[in-house]
């Protein structure tokens, strides 16, 4: 939990401006996107790529999960400046909320308007078929250490931030009708988040299911709410790379959902660059 908000405040900024100073006269893109699995290869997809290691950028965190690497790349997806997250940070590696969303935070002072979030998940509704594309238009987060906890920043945003609309609609429209367009199946569903590392038991995704979840996984909802609180448009699109716990019969295993992520891989890359192309931000 943030303690000492000008220090946390110095932190995110320095990051910022570290961030400003290596893009200089490039200007600051003011969409981002998040690469979860299967959206690896669109971080080779990018134009004019400049690619800066987190390890570089003071203050910001270093990811451990597997398939996931470290780096921000700006670059043009559909001829726009982007800026790609090669990489995120999860609770269940150890980190604390406020490091889980410290790039967010960063994201908001550079002055980024939209932050595409996607990831991979496990279907609870029956409808679903692996590797089907989801729209998240909703989010249960009730067994979250809760993001915001602690001291408000009021530079940032709200004490009590709303929460109806933390995915935005009009976004999400934007990613169901490209999706339509290009004829890549997708739904809209409400995602579970997880605390994880573990993954649910079957039932937990039997009470989930009865609370109203399509899918779940163990991340975007944290870096979704802390986005909101800042103002950032959010959507947030997940592939279904395993039917969740208990459904199939079969144990649950990180292969699985690489290789099925992977299998999406090309739809998902498709959908992004489409996204990016009609957005007007
Ligand atoms: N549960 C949690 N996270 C996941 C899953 C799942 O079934 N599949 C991919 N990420």
């Amino acid at each position: 939990m943030i303690t000492d908000i000008s220090e946390f405040i110095n932190r995110v900024d320095g990051a910022a401006e570290y961030i400003r100073s290596v893009l200089s006269e490039r200007g600051i893109p003011s969409v981002c996107i998040v690469l979860g699995s299967g959206l690896g290869p669109l971080s080779k997809m990018a134009e004019e790529a400049i690619e800066i290691p987190y390890k570089d950028i003071p203050g910001f965190p270093v990811s451990t999960a597997p398939g996931h690497k470290g780096s921000l790349i700006i670059g043009k997806l559909s001829g726009k400046p982007v800026f790609m997250m090669n990489g995120r940070f999860h609770y269940y590696e150890g980190y604390p909320m406020e490091t889980v969303t410290f790039y967010v935070r960063v994201m908001g002072r550079l002055g980024v308007k939209a932050l595409l979030l996607t990831n991979a998940s496990g279907g609870i509704n029956l409808e679903m078929k692996v590797p089907e594309l989801v729209a998240i238009t909703d989010h249960l987060s009730f067994n979250a250490e809760p993001v915001l906890r602690g001291p408000n920043i009021s530079e940032f945003g709200t004490r009590f931030p709303d929460q109806c609309h933390v995915y935005d609609p009009e976004l999400t429209d934007i990613l169901v009708n490209s999706a339509r367009d290009l004829n890549i199946r997708i739904s809209r569903g409400v995602y579970a988040y997880s605390k994880g590392p573990q993954y649910e038991t079957p039932a937990e995704i039997r009470a989930l299911r009865v609370l109203g979840a399509d899918c779940v996984g163990m991340s975007t909802v944290p870096e979704a709410i802390a986005a909101s609180h800042m103002g950032i448009r959010v959507a947030a699109m997940s592939c279904i790379t395993n039917m969740a716990a208990g459904i199939s019969g079969n144990a649950l295993s990180e292969q699985e959902v690489l290789d099925n992520a992977a299998l999406a891989s090309e739809n998902s890359c498709a959908l992004v660059k489409e996204f990016v192309n009609r957005l007007n931000i």
